[in-house]
């Protein structure tokens, strides 16, 4: 990501030519979110939940994502370090290995768990994906040297530091939030053909080298893998697994938006930064658009092949951004953008929520009831349950993001 903010603005992309200005963005009709495939009107939260919504996540499986496969039977977990003091004993860690596969060889998750040490009951948890292994973020020296993929496509271990910067884990425990994390990796590795090396290996079909046209691209592994991660949380009896969020950023904004949307066990979801293929408006041609994205050189392993029939088409396209969002009503969602993050569009997630927001009105949660975009800065629309907030600055989540997500998390976890 830290390269990804200086080069905030390309302006040719895949051999496209980015748009950044919003008077040449021309017209657009987002699909009709609250009419059925068979015409009928969604006018109540009930014809949304039984039919509407159903609809629009078969959509999103099909053309976006990829359908990923059901929870196995049974996920085995081995909790290798049981409850260890950390932080000054402010916290208490736990580090989890989660086998993804039946063989226990490879295909392991770990997951890194910090509870308030205070905790008197099951207590709320963020989950957070990051980019680089766990013991690369936070400063314990208990914790596990993991492995993350090089350049070359090789798993090494993950001894150096990272562009990244460190995560305060403390700031969690002091609100009295448990905060857990995972590396991406650790589920499929983020490149092209990745598919030959993660969890979607071992769900092709004998002969088979490459999804079908509908099947899981990364991003759906990764909300695959935050899944399994839930599934540990729901045996360990001091969490309480029914108050678990979900945070991204990026990629994995757009991870955490398609995790939330799949699996309603998720109880808050906090996309950073997730622009195209996230909470952006794919009809806003503005900064990146699905030709950008879903260009074989570039990001279409992430996706459903599908997607890229949609390169040279959206205006076809049966959904848009602010279903992805709608899918999460009535359950709180915060967008947490950038200012200066032209690439992602933080204006077409500001539009995406602000079209979503009738399906939060079914349910009678708060969501935005502006069309004035809020300026950098401004917390007026970040308390709702379709939250919306844009920092001053670009493709991050500083320090003062985490002040307000936790704030976020203390109001609706
Ligand atoms: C690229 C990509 C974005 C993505 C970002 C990231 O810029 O085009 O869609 O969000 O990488 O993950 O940092």
């Amino acid at each position: 990501m830290a390269q990804q903010q200086a080069a905030n603005r390309p302006t040719v992309v895949a051999g496209f030519p980015v748009n950044y200005n919003d008077d040449s963005v021309g017209s657009y009709t987002l699909p009709d979110l609250l009419k059925c495939a068979d015409g009928q009107p969604v006018t109540t939260s009930k014809v949304w939940t039984e039919k509407r919504r159903p609809e629009l996540l078969r959509l999103f499986e099909e053309i976006q994502f990829g359908k990923m496969p059901p929870a196995p039977k049974k996920v085995q977990f081995h909790v290798f370090d049981k409850g260890t003091p950390a932080f000054n004993g402010k916290a208490v860690r736990k580090q989890v290995r989660v086998y993804l596969a039946k063989d226990t060889s490879n295909h392991q998750m770990n997951l890194a768990v910090y509870l308030p040490a205070n905790a008197k009951k099951p207590v709320p948890l963020l989950l957070n994906i990051s980019f680089v292994a766990y013991n690369q973020i936070i400063d314990d020296p208990g914790l596990l040297i993991g492995e993350v993929w090089n350049k070359e496509g090789k798993k090494v271990k993950a001894d150096k530091p990272t562009a990244f910067g460190k995560m305060n884990v403390e700031q969690f425990l002091d609100a009295g939030i448990g905060f857990a994390t995972v590396y991406y990796g650790d589920i499929e590795p983020d490149f092209k053909d990745g598919i030959n090396h993660g969890i979607r290996k071992e769900y092709l079909k004998p002969g088979q080298t490459t999804p079908a046209a509908d099947e899981w691209g990364a991003i759906s592994a990764w909300a695959w893998g935050l899944s399994r991660a839930l599934d540990y949380f729901e045996t360990d009896k001091q969490i309480d697994s029914k108050r678990v969020a979900l945070q991204g950023a990026s990629r994995l904004g757009k991870t955490v938006l398609w995790a939330g949307a799949h699996d309603p066990r998720f109880k808050v979801v906090v996309a950073s930064i997730s622009g195209e293929g996230g909470a952006a408006l794919s009809r806003r041609n503005y900064g990146e658009t699905i030709r950008h994205i879903s260009d074989p050189s570039r990001y279409l392993y992430q996706f459903a092949p599908n997607y890229h029939n949609y390169a040279d088409k959206v205006d076809t396209m049966p959904i848009d951004a602010h279903m992805l969002v709608a899918l999460m009503a009535p359950r709180p969602l915060l967008l947490q953008t950038g200012s200066t993050d032209y690439w992602s569009d933080p204006k077409g997630e500001f539009l995406s929520a602000v079209a979503a927001a009738p399906v939060y009105k079914l349910f009678n949660e708060t969501a935005p009831t502006t069309n004035v975009m809020p300026a950098a800065g401004d917390t007026s629309l970040l308390m709702n349950h379709l939250g919306y907030y844009m920092h001053d600055g670009g493709h991050t989540v500083l320090p003062a993001d985490w002040t307000h997500i936790i704030a976020y998390l203390q109001k609706y976890l």
